[in-house]
């Protein structure tokens, strides 16, 4: 009998429990029987938690890119691969087939290794959602470069920060993007970030926007004409299960960004297996995923999990605003898409306008609907379900992270019972846990914890680029032997998983995780600003938004607030993005300590939500007062 795809809800469990009770034959035989390999594992899995080592198919060989192209050219060469809709609806789509994406990943991998990019370098892509992005996160597997990339909306200290961080010796990029009416000028980030990049030695640039743009005759280099003069034929790396096939960074409550490293075989099958099961995917259904390739949903299910499933999978340019708001309807029936993969926050924002940019869509290709990346409220599941799935088109809510690699509680299309705002059960081979303060596993039903993962799956992050550490310590650490995910979740009687959301110092804007500790810095680096504190506040669209409580220097007291306001809105943008800018700025004269110095963040997050009740105990703050004064002064 083979693992690969579950037919029922019966049979769901009895994969689920095949999978806890024999994990090692269980996702032995999925690997065995879906992927082509080099050379077959010593073991399937070998860990250790309490020192956060997790190796999966140990001593396998194999190309992920061999599985996501090559493999299906015999039978599936003229059927495509990636539909690519660009920004501006008026520029005819690009469907490219498999023999076309193999043919295109093999030159660029051809360019990267001529331009003496070989396996373990680290190569950074900083990219539009073009198609060349795609291929040129292929071409760095295939040829077992790591790739690093980095969402094309942040900022030059941001990317450098990165690059930096795992010492990228490349950089691809494009002159700019396209983005609904605005044009980015990508290289020009680029080059101001590479002032303090030493490790990078060349820049390779597509064109896109044509726009103008300064080359450096000994840096850059145009990629086209390389790609013209290059080869089409290009053997694969035969690389190591637990090589590293890329590196992606993600928000800490402190310090500088987590490089998040995921290696190949694991991560492969885990996608592979997961985007399956969850979006119950058939040939011939055509896949968007909304996300962009720069954040993990845009590896696992844009480009990973779809490619090695042979499907066809759409990459979007543009935005859900322009030219209008019904955007995302109108591409889903120009290319009749079956499965619509999105962000809560996209269908808060849509929702809001008028009904009219949906009712004309029947939206009749549509099979399944899916939310990632923040809890669904009530509101915005059901105006999703009503309005986009015609009642009709099970919703999955899939719950993971950057460090899971893929999805880990979500229904099964057409399997799982759904249950508005709940994420609901664990796929196979995942145990999840609740804990208490205590540290004590939680057991039964209708209870709250710490949510956390008690086994490991094959696609789990084995570390932090560069500091293992800092990894053991931010995720094995406060539960000893887990896997602590930083969110909070909640078990319901019939043991559905709802997630509640962050226990940490992380803030999810917009589906984008803000670490406050990072934004303070860049706050606390303007000359007014003696100290700051940040937290989320509840808004309608994004979820969160961002509330900073500002002390001044003197020297910043007698300048008009307003101004000072915008100052440190910009320095934010800067040094991190225009996501991570504050909605709402209170000048303080104080902030609410411990006596231990530390800020209590508890309190600054009632006030800002406008919830004055119930402080708790604030006696054992070293100055008690100024609460009340923060209160007062809410904005
Ligand atoms: C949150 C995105 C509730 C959660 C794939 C998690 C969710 C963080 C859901 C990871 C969901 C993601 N319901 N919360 N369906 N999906 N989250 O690393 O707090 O960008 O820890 O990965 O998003 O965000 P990341």
């Amino acid at each position: 009998m083979s693992y690969y795809k579950i037919d029922s809800l019966e049979q769901y469990f009895k994969h689920y429990n095949k999978s806890i009770r024999e994990p090692r034959k269980f996702w032995g035989k999925i690997a065995e029987e879906n992927f082509t390999w080099y050379q077959q594992w010593e073991k399937v899995v070998d860990f250790n938690m309490a020192e956060a080592d997790v190796k999966w198919f140990v001593d396998a060989k194999v190309n992920i890119v061999k599985n996501a192209i090559d493999r299906h050219l015999a039978r599936r060469g003229n059927k495509t691969a990636i539909i690519f809709e660009p920004n501006n609806p008026d520029e005819p789509a690009l469907h490219i087939t498999y023999n076309e994406l193999h043919q295109r990943v093999c030159k660029m991998a051809n360019v990267l290794r001529a331009q003496g990019i070989a396996k373990g370098d680290r190569v950074c892509i900083y990219l539009p959602m073009i198609p060349e992005l795609a291929v040129a996160v292929l071409a760095c597997a295939r040829i077992g470069a790591i790739h690093s990339v980095v969402f094309a909306g942040f900022s030059a200290a941001a990317l450098a920060t990165r690059i930096n961080d795992s010492d990228c010796k490349m950089v691809v990029t494009s002159d700019g993007g396209f983005r609904g009416n605005k044009t980015i000028g990508l290289k020009s980030i680029v080059d101001e970030a590479l002032q303090s990049c030493p490790s990078v030695k060349s820049v390779l640039v597509a064109k896109r926007t044509n726009d103008e743009i300064s080359m450096h005759a000994d840096r850059d280099i145009w990629l086209q004409p390389l790609l013209d003069e290059a080869s089409d034929n290009n053997v694969a790396e035969i690389m190591d299960a637990e090589d590293p096939l890329f590196i992606l960074y993600t928000s800490g409550s402190t310090g500088k960004p987590k490089g998040m490293v995921h290696t190949t075989a694991g991560y492969m099958v885990y996608t592979a297996y997961t985007f399956k099961n969850v979006f119950n995917y058939e040939e011939n259904d055509i896949f968007w995923c909304t996300a962009d390739i720069g954040w993990i949903t845009g590896h696992s299910y844009i480009l990973y999990g779809p490619l090695l499933n042979g499907a066809t999978t759409v990459m979007f340019e543009g935005v859900p605003s322009h030219p209008d708001f019904s955007r995302f309807w109108e591409v889903i029936e120009k290319h009749r898409v079956t499965h619509f993969y999105t962000a809560p926050t996209a269908i808060r924002a849509l929702a809001k306008e008028n009904i009219d940019y949906i009712q004309p869509y029947p939206l009749k290709s549509l099979k399944v609907i899916g939310s990632v990346g923040e809890p669904i409220n009530e509101e915005a599941w059901h105006w999703y379900n009503d309005h986009v799935g015609g009642k009709r088109c099970p919703l999955v809510d899939t719950w993971w992270q950057t460090e899971t690699g893929g999805i880990m509680i979500s229904p099964l299309a057409f399997i799982t019972p759904t249950k508005p705002t709940y994420a609901s059960l664990p796929l196979p081979g995942i145990q999840p846990v609740l804990m208490d303060e205590k540290r004590n596993e939680i057991e039964g039903n209708q209870v709250t914890g710490s949510l956390c993962i008690k086994f490991p799956w094959p696609a789990i992050a084995r570390t932090i680029w560069g500091n293992h550490q800092r990894y053991k310590d931010t995720y094995f650490s406060t539960f000893p032997g887990k896997y602590f995910t930083g969110d909070g979740a909640l078990r319901d009687e019939v043991g559905y998983y709802r997630i509640t959301g962050r226990v940490d110092d992380v803030v999810i804007v917009s589906g984008h995780n803000l670490g406050t500790a990072p934004i303070e810095d860049a706050i606390n680096e303007h000359p007014a600003v003696a100290e700051s504190a940040i937290v989320g506040f509840p808004h309608d669209i994004k979820g969160n938004a961002l509330y900073g409580y500002i002390i001044l220097k003197e020297t910043g007291e007698s300048r008009d607030r307003n101004n000072l306001a915008n100052e440190i809105n910009m320095m934010i943008s800067h040094q991190i993005g225009p996501i991570a800018k504050l909605d709402k700025i209170q000048f303080v004269n104080g902030l609410p300590k411990t006596r231990s110095g530390k800020i209590m963040r508890r309190i600054l997050r009632k006030i800002a939500e406008g919830d004055f009740s119930n402080f708790g105990d604030i006696s054992t703050l070293l100055n008690p007062e100024i609460v009340e004064e923060i209160k007062d002064g809410r904005i």
